[in-house]
């Protein structure tokens, strides 16, 4: 199976004119955030990167998207409405497409409470096993094929304030994964998980506690004991896979759209055999070095 990984999107509407008093203050936070960090630059071509990479990458075929989280920047409706209509058709196939939230996606209580995820992207939050979902549709079993098998967990939790971008699985959504990957429907598949958070930085260390995967430990112990493949995740704004050793593949896919380091992971998948990553740059930035006067991205992630 050829795993198309995509992440970090950051879709973003025109925060210049936005009516900062109707929109509260953690964006008003967060506009400042976009502004020092230059991240409203980054992103200001997202939808158009992602619709782009999409048709390079069907030109090579693939069976199946990972969209590993942070499809927004903000979590309004507007951003969640453009992310759609760049994804196109392949927003209304649930077979072969694999999303969980990120930080951004439930960057305010009211985003939560009024469900923005849930309601533009539920249709896809659908579960080949039920029986194990423990936090509303987490985890998010896919059978797929005879062969392969991905679960979709949920590490994304609100912040407390703006600037923390700590993440969470829980140790329900563990214990449901090594449940799932016990059941019958289970056996001979490669199983992958998709999280947002990177359970591990690039040089195999944790991320910072005001950043990073909380429960990074016990997912990769869980996925040991369940089996896992790989661990598909985003977060992090670099494309990159690390293998730890008796335990999952960490492959992260960075930030798909980000200026200048827009691209995707393509991975291949076989039972009983290791997973081939590739890192791929958008045709069009290819050879091109990468703008050393932009902020470094780890810094400016979330
Ligand atoms: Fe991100
Ligand atoms: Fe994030």
């Amino acid at each position: 199976m050829r795993i198309l990984h995509i992440s970090d999107v950051h879709v973003q509407v025109d925060y210049e004119h936005a009516v900062w008093a109707s929109i509260g203050w953690r964006r008003v936070v967060a506009q400042i955030e976009l502004k020092l960090a230059r991240r409203a630059r980054r992103f200001r071509e997202a939808p158009e990167t992602l619709a782009a990479l999409l048709r390079e990458a069907e030109i090579g075929g693939y069976d199946h998207v990972i969209l590993s989280g942070d499809l927004t920047a903000l979590a309004v409706d507007e951003e969640f409405e453009r992310v759609r209509k760049a994804l196109g058709a392949l927003a209304d196939r649930p077979d072969r497409l694999t999303v969980v939230p990120g930080n951004h996606d439930v960057f305010t209580p009211g985003s939560v409470r009024k469900r923005r995820f849930e309601k533009w992207f539920g249709h896809l939050l659908h579960s080949d096993l039920p029986r194990y979902q423990v936090e509303g549709p987490w985890p998010v079993v896919r059978l797929l094929g005879e062969e392969h098998a991905i679960v979709g967990l949920n590490s994304a939790r609100v912040p407390v304030v703006p600037g923390i971008a700590a993440g969470r699985v829980g140790d329900d959504q563990l214990a449901a994964l090594i449940a799932a990957c016990a059941d019958p429907a289970m056996r001979g598949r490669n199983v992958l998980v998709v999280v947002h958070h990177a359970p591990l930085r690039p040089d195999g260390r944790l991320d910072r506690r005001i950043h990073g995967l909380l429960d990074a430990d016990r997912l990769i112990e869980a996925c040991r004991i369940a089996g896992v493949q790989a661990i598909f995740c985003g977060h992090i704004h670099h494309r990159y896979d690390y293998a730890i050793e008796g335990g999952p593949l960490i492959v992260c896919g960075g930030s798909s759209t980000a200026l200048r380091r827009e691209g995707y992971v393509l991975v291949d998948s076989r039972p009983g055999q290791n997973l081939v990553v590739e890192n791929r740059s958008l045709e069009r930035l290819r050879g091109e070095p990468e703008d050393g006067a932009l902020p470094d991205p780890v810094v400016v992630t979330g």
